[in-house]
């Protein structure tokens, strides 16, 4: 699944959530998240950050590695 990372707080575009196919990406507050159970992993929403706030998990940079819990969480409360 896809992975919003905290780069998106303070931006907060909403363009990922206009082209996801599956209406699987959330306003969590702070940042979106996307639910890891609905993504069908297209990439769509990659190419439509404008400040590249998004990632595959297995590319996940290692210093947004809280975003994999962060997202997950969102969607388990
Ligand atoms: Fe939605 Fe595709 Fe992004 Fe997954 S990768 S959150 S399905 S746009
Ligand atoms: Fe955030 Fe980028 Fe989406 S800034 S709301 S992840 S388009």
């Amino acid at each position: 699944a896809y992975v919003i990372t905290s780069r998106c707080a303070g931006f907060k575009d909403g363009a990922c959530r206009e082209v996801c196919p599956c209406d699987c990406i959330y306003d969590a507050g702070e940042q979106f998240v996307i639910n890891p159970d609905d993504c069908i992993d297209c990439g769509a929403c990659v190419t439509a950050c404008p400040v590249e706030a998004i990632f595959a998990d297995i590319d996940l940079p290692a210093e947004h590695s809280a975003a994999l819990h962060f997202n997950r969480a969102f969607f388990e409360s």
